[in-house]
């Protein structure tokens, strides 16, 4: 089984705040579609909420954590936990990690890459996190690539880290 984050960052490592991301990025979302579509994307129950009409997202595999049942959500497979979604995907699968901040936590110990946009811009008043990989050890910055600019001007580059 191979899983990896895609995850859109601030320089301080904020992700969200009010249920909504923080950074306009269009540039961001077309990599997000063109990685993800036709591939399984595993998220939280609020991120699913975030999603235009809490639909999941079309041309790809949505499983949604959440200790509720959510059994009459279409489109979704729903996991209880960490191990179910594992076994939902099986052990050829390959699975995306797309937030929120508590499922990216409940994760990285099963992740070797992650693949961050960094947009650089600082969000103090956010209320979700990303951990800083520049702090952990186990973590090095592998890649870095210009990104260019959101429409409101602020610069961005796409970061790929590997656990080392
Ligand atoms: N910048 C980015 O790239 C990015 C990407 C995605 C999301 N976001 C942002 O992140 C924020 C949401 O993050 P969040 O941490 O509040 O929510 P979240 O991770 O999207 O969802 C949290 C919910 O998922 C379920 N859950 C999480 N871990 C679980 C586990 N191990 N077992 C069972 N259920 C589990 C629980 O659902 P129940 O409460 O139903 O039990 C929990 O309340 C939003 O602002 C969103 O816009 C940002």
């Amino acid at each position: 089984m191979r899983l990896k984050v895609l995850v859109s960052v601030t320089e301080d490592w904020a992700i969200g705040k009010d249920g909504a991301m923080l950074v306009g990025n269009p540039a961001d979302l077309k990599r997000f579609k063109e990685l993800t579509t036709g591939g399984t994307v595993i998220m939280g129950r609020r991120t699913l909420e975030s999603l235009p009409s809490a639909k999941p997202l079309p041309h790809r595999r949505n499983i949604v954590l959440t200790r509720a049942d959510l059994s009459d959500v279409e489109g979704i497979e729903v996991a209880h936990g960490i191990r179910e979604a594992k076994n939902l995907i099986g052990d050829g699968g390959d699975a995306w990690i797309v937030g929120g901040e508590a499922v990216y936590r409940s994760f990285l110990p099963c992740v070797d890459e992650c693949l961050v946009t960094l947009n650089h811009v600082k969000r103090p008043d956010a209320d979700t996190w990303f951990p800083d990989l520049d702090e952990l050890d186990n973590w090095e910055l592998a890649e870095r690539e210009e990104g260019g600019t959101t429409p409101d001007g602020t610069a961005f580059e796409f970061l790929t880290y590997r656990r080392v």
